[in-house]
Formats: C-alpha cells, structure tokens, sequence
C-alpha cells in the first residue's frame, strides 16, 4: 500500500483528483468506481474545475458506484445515484446512462445485484475504485463481519452507519436499514484502490484497516490484500498510524500512481 498524508483535506483532494486525471490522460475510456458520502465531495468539486478549465473529459468514462440504499423513493435525493448526479456526474460531461448504481427498487434485489456484477464484468471490470471508510471500518456498505470474499448483496447498516449519516437524512429513523453493496471481493478486482480518509473521526478505523490484522470486523483492512492500493490521508487522519514518519518519508514526497 501506498500511505500518502497530506497537509489538510484540499491537499488530499488535489492528489486524487490527480490520480484520476493520470488515469484519464492514459485511458480516455476508463471505468470509474465512485463513492457518495462526504469523503470524495472535495475531490469531486476539483475534477468539475478542472473539466471546466478543459484539462480533463469524462466523455469516454463509464462510472459505477460502490452501494444504494433499499427503499427509498425513486428520485430521492439521499439515493446515492441522485447524490452522485447532484455532486459530480451532472456538471462534467459524462454520459449519463453510463453513470451505474445498484438498484434499490428492484423487486427482485438478489437478480439486481447479480445484474450489477455483470455489468461491472462486461464493462471490463473497474480501473480506478475511490473509497471512503466509515468509522466502524466498513468500506462500500460492507459493515463488520462481511465476508471478505462477498460480491454485490444485501447488507444491513450498523447502527453506527445510521447515526452517521442521519446528518444527509431528517434523522436516523429516516436511514435507510438496507443497502445494496459492491461486495470486498467485487471491489477487490478494482485495478487501483484509492482510499480518501480526513478528519479525526477517521483515525482509528484508518489506523485499524492499514496498521491492524486483516479482519472482517475491519472491511476496510481488505484493502492489505490488493497489489495496488493507495491511502490517501490528511494529518488528522492519519494520527493514530504508528508507521507516520515512515509513511511520510517514503510516500508524500512522491504519489506513484502508477505503482510502486
Ligand atoms: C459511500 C460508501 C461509504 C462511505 C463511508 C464514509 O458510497 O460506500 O463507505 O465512503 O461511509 O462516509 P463519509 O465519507 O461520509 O464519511
């Protein structure tokens, strides 16, 4: 894994934006795995500026987005796909009916996530997969526990999840209970992972998932497993890594995208 810390959360979005934008230079026709929540929003506000500057086209991309909540209304604006349209998708220039999400409202949610898996496949699986994490280490919805060779499902939130984003909702009993997920083993074929993590709240899941043993009470720590992962934290992050100087000799100095 690549551990990069950064200043403050502007700096972490710059170097993501820079990771994608690389991508983008090499690979007009690349797939795109996106996350919602707060963690990406930065990154995704310094990719609309450089589009509309011209540095960067979203023209050739296909976009696929990590979960869904189950049950909500069509259209709602806490769905991850009106959130990702609202915050990203809508202001480049990207091809909306490339811009894919588990379907919530299915009636048959097992054939949806099968659906979802073999879309991902016959699009030639995901070049570069952004991630938040939650602060109960979960990475997609894949909550504590989840298999770590799961593929798209069903999960249940935490109740940890649910308080977290009761701030998007009126409150936590208007949380959904049910997601849709890419499973760890789905976002594990990803080419590169990019994990964006800021703020103090995110220090011990980070400190767990990059530093801990591999377990599934930690999702995230899944990431160990793939050849091609990149951590991208700010300082407050990043202050409980025991590995700190050593990640901010090695890394910080010099993102390699490309790998190491
Ligand atoms: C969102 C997702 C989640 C979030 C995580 C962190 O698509 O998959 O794993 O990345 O809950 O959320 P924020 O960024 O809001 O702290």
């Amino acid at each position: 894994m690549e551990i990069v810390v950064v200043s403050d959360p502007l700096a972490a979005s710059y170097l993501v934006a820079d990771a994608i934008g690389e991508l983008l230079s090499r690979r007009p026709e690349a797939v795109l795995g996106l996350a919602t929540g707060s963690s990406p929003l930065a990154t995704y506000a310094e990719l609309i500026a450089r589009h509309r500057s011209g540095e960067v086209t979203f023209a050739g991309v296909t976009a696929f987005l990590l979960d869904e909540y189950i049950g909500l209304p069509h259209g709602h604006p806490e769905s991850y796909l009106e959130f990702i349209r609202r915050h990203f998708t809508d202001a480049i220039d990207i091809d909306r009916a490339n811009v894919h999400c588990p379907n919530g409202a299915a009636t048959d949610l097992p054939e949806a996530c099968a659906a979802y898996e073999r879309a991902i496949r016959d699009a030639g699986g995901v070049d570069l997969q952004l991630l938040g994490i939650g602060t109960d280490g979960h990475v997609g919805f894949n909550e504590p526990t989840s298999s770590l060779g799961s593929r798209t499902r069903v999960k249940t939130l935490t109740d940890q999840t649910r308080r977290d984003n009761a701030r998007f909702f009126g409150g936590i009993d208007e949380v959904p209970q049910h997601v849709l997920t890419q499973g760890i083993g789905t976002i594990l074929e990803a080419r590169h992972v990019v994990l964006i993590a800021t703020g103090a709240s995110k220090a011990a899941p980070i400190a767990a998932a990059v530093e801990g043993p591999l377990t599934s009470m930690v999702p995230a720590s899944a990431i160990q497993l793939h050849p091609h992962a990149t951590v991208v934290v700010d300082e407050a992050a990043a202050s409980r890594l025991q590995l700190l100087e050593y990640y901010r000799t090695t890394y910080s100095s010099k993102p390699a995208w490309q790998g190491l």
